[in-house]
C-alpha cells in the first residue's frame, strides 16, 4: 500500500475488550458477564462484533500489579498476547493490539511474542508500549524500587529500539527455503543487533522474522510533557482521553505539533480519544441508560476509581465532604498527567472529596443519546481537529458495542466514515492505511547500490 500524504477520509476504530468492564460496580449490570475477562467465549463474541462493525482494530489493556482494592476486570483477566493470539484464530481482518510494559518485560521476549502474533494473524499486530505507573510492579519483577517517571521513558525509548531493531534482523527475502539448493537461508540477508546501551545488552538475531505487514503497529499512551513527547516520535497511533471537544482538540494541537517537531508525517500518527458511547433509540432511552451507568458507581467505587492515578492511595481516609485533601507530590510518579489533572481541577472548583470522585469516576456526557446524535458528535470530533478515530470502551458491559454496531455503525458507513467490508488479506498498516516499513538492512543495501542519501520509500513489497 502506498503511503499517504492527506488525511484518510475513514476514522480510525478500536474496540477496547474489557471482560466485566472498566470500573468496580459494571460486573453487577444485569448484561454483564459476570467472569468475562476471563471468557474466551464472550470475547471471541465481542471480537467478531466489533469485526462485523468493520473497526480497525482490538486492544487488549494491561498492568502487571493488584491489590485487594483493585478493580474486578484488573483482578483477573488473561494476559494480553495470549487472549490475542487465540481471537487471530477466529477473526480475520481486525487488528490485534496489546499493551506489554516496556518497564517490567525484555526487549528479545517482546519481540519475538509480537512476531509471532502478527504471523498467527497474517500481519494484523499491535503492540501499545506502556511504561507501567504502578510501583507495585518492581515488586513482582524482582526490584524494590519503582523505576523513576523519567527513567521509564528513557527505558522505553531503548527498549523500543532494541524490539525494533530485532524485528529487522531478517530481510524479507531471507529465508530462501530452498529444498533444490538445501539452502534454507542467504546468510547475508540475517542481522545481529549487537546493542549495547544504557538498560539493555541483547546480541540478535531474532529467531522470528518479519510478518507480511514488516514490523507490527506501535501505540502509545503517555500523557505527561515525557510520554506526549515520546508517543509523538515514535507512535503509529496515540490514545488519550478527554472529557470534550474542546479539551481534545487541545490535546491533539500540542501533540500533532510534537510529531511534527520529530520530523514525521502527522497524517500518519492517529490520535485516539477514549469514548464510552451510550446509545438509545430514542434520546429518553439513552438518558435512562446513563442514569443505570451512574448508579452502578457509588461513592465507595468511585474512591477506588480515584486512587488509579495515585497509585491506590487510599483515599477513604479523608473527610468525604471537606475539600479535596492536600495530597503533595503523590501521583508525580505514577500516572502523572492525569494525577495533575486531577489536583488542578480541585483546586479551580474548590470541589470536595466526594464531587470530585463522583465528578472522576462517572460516565461523562459526551456520545450520550440516539444513534444520530452519536454519529453526529463522532463526525464533529474527527471533522474539527479532536480525534483521527476513536478507542471504544463498552459504557453499558455486554451492551455497548452490540447498541454501537446495530444502530451508529450504519450512520457512519452512509456517511463515508466507515468501511463498509475489508479488504481481503488487508494487513493491519493496510487497514490503518499506514505504509510499509521497509527493512532497514535492505535500504541500507539499497541506499549503498543507488549511492543515493536519500532513502527509498517502500521499494520492497512483502513476501
Ligand atoms: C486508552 C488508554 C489506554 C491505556 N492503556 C494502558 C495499559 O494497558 N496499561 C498501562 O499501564 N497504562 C495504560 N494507559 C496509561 C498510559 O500508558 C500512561 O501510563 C498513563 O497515561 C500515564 O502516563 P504519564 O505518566 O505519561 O501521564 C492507557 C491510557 C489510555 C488513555
Amino acid at each position: 500500500m502506498s503511503p499517504s500524504t492527506s488525511r484518510n477520509p475513514t476514522l480510525k476504530l478500536g474496540f477496547v475488550l474489557h471482560g466485566v468492564g472498566a470500573g468496580w460496580g459494571d460486573w453487577r449490570h444485569e448484561a454483564a458477564v459476570a467472569d468475562g475477562s476471563v471468557n474466551f467465549r464472550f470475547y471471541t463474541e465481542q471480537a467478531q462484533l466489533a469485526e462485523k462493525g468493520c473497526f480497525d482494530f482490538l486492544f487488549v489493556a494491561d498492568s502487571v500489579h493488584i491489590t485487594e482494592r483493585s478493580s474486578p476486570h484488573y483482578l483477573n483477566r488473561f494476559e494480553p498476547l495470549t487472549i490475542l493470539s487465540a481471537l487471530a484464530a477466529v477473526t480475520r481482518h481486525i487488528g490485534l493490539v496489546g499493551t506489554v510494559t516496556a518497564s517490567y518485560s525484555e526487549p528479545f521476549t517482546v519481540a519475538r511474542q509480537f512476531a509471532s502474533l502478527d504471523h498467527i494473524s497474517g500481519g494484523r499486530a499491535g503492540w501499545n508500549v506502556v511504561t507501567s505507573w504502578l510501583d507495585g510492579s518492581a515488586r513482582n519483577y524482582s526490584r524494590q524500587a519503582h523505576y523513576a517517571h523519567d527513567v521509564r521513558y528513557r527505558l522505553a525509548h531503548e527498549h523500543l529500539n532494541v524490539v525494533q531493531g530485532l524485528w529487522d534482523s531478517w530481510e524479507d527475502d531471507a529465508l530462501t527455503r530452498n529444498k533444490a539448493t538445501g539452502q534454507f537461508f542467504d546468510p547475508a540477508k540475517l542481522h545481529r543487533l549487537d546493542h549495547q546501551g544504557e538498560f539493555f545488552q541483547v546480541e540478535g538475531p531474532l529467531n522470528i522474522a518479519r510478518s507480511r505487514q514488516g514490523q507490527p503497529v506501535i501505540f502509545q499512551a503517555g500523557a505527561s510533557e515525557d510520554g506526549k513527547t515520546f508517543a509523538a516520535q515514535r507512535a503509529d497511533a496515540i490514545f488519550f482521553h478527554a472529557d470534550t471537544l474542546e479539551e481534545a482538540q487541545a490535546y491533539y494541537r500540542d501533540v500533532k505539533a510534537r510529531v511534527v517537531a520529530a520530523g514525521r508525517d502527522p497524517e500518519q500518527v492517529f490520535l485516539l480519544p477514549g469514548i464510552r458511547p451510550i446509545v438509545g433509540r430514542t434520546a429518553q432511552e439513552a438518558e435512562e441508560k446513563y442514569e443505570t451507568l451512574a448508579a452502578l458507581v457509588p461513592i465507595e467505587n468511585a474512591i477506588a476509581a480515584l486512587a488509579r492515578p495515585f497509585n491506590d492511595h487510599d483515599f477513604s481516609q479523608y473527610p468525604l465532604d471537606a475539600p479535596f485533601p492536600d495530597v503533595g507530590d503523590l501521583g508525580r510518579n505514577s500516572q502523572q498527567a492525569a494525577s495533575d489533572r486531577i489536583k488542578q481541577i480541585a483546586a479551580e472548583t474548590g470541589w470536595t472529596l466526594r464531587e470530585v470522585a463522583l465528578w472522576y469516576a462517572r460516565p461523562k456526557r459526551a456520545f450520550v443519546g440516539t444513534a444520530e446524535q452519536v454519529a453526529d458528535e463522532l463526525q464533529r470530533w474527527f471533522e474539527q481537529g479532536a480525534a483521527d478515530g476513536f478507542n471504544f470502551f463498552e459504557a453499558l458491559p455486554n451492551t455497548s458495542l452490540k447498541d454501537f454496531v446495530e444502530l451508529v455503525v450504519p450512520l457512519l458507513q452512509a456517511r463515508g466514515l466507515l468501511r463498509h467490508a475489508y479488504q481481503e488479506q488487508a494487513t493491519f498498516r493496510d487497514l490503518l492505511n499506514l505504509p510499509f516499513p521497509i527493512n532497514r538492512h535492505t535500504e541500507a543495501r539499497l541506499r549503498a547500490q543507488t549511492g543515493s542519501r536519500q532513502a527509498p520509500v517502500n521499494t520492497v513489497v512483502a513476501a
